[in-house]
């Protein structure tokens, strides 16, 4: 791994209201996008423990909820 990161363009800031989420596949990977009061996050779009959909799931604050069997995902902020 080389250490350099590369960007890629989810979705356009007008394209996600407060409070919602949505799901995006870049690279072939299926990356959930959120808008938490204006913050926007990124992560895994599939469920840890039999690969749900979490964009088809809940999002209450900055906590998914996974439609299948309610399993939760925290966004957290990435600090470095
Ligand atoms: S598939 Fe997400 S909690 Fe089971």
């Amino acid at each position: 791994m080389s250490g350099e990161r590369e960007f890629l363009e989810a979705a356009k800031i007008s394209e996600l209201e407060k409070g919602r989420m949505r799901s995006v596949k870049l690279k072939g990977i299926d990356v959930l996008t959120a808008n938490v009061d204006g913050r926007f996050y990124a992560l895994d779009d599939r469920c840890g423990h039999m690969n749900a959909l979490l964009s088809m799931g809940t999002l209450r604050g900055k906590i998914v909820t996974c439609p299948f069997h309610f399993g939760v995902r925290r966004y957290r902020k990435r600090e470095d």
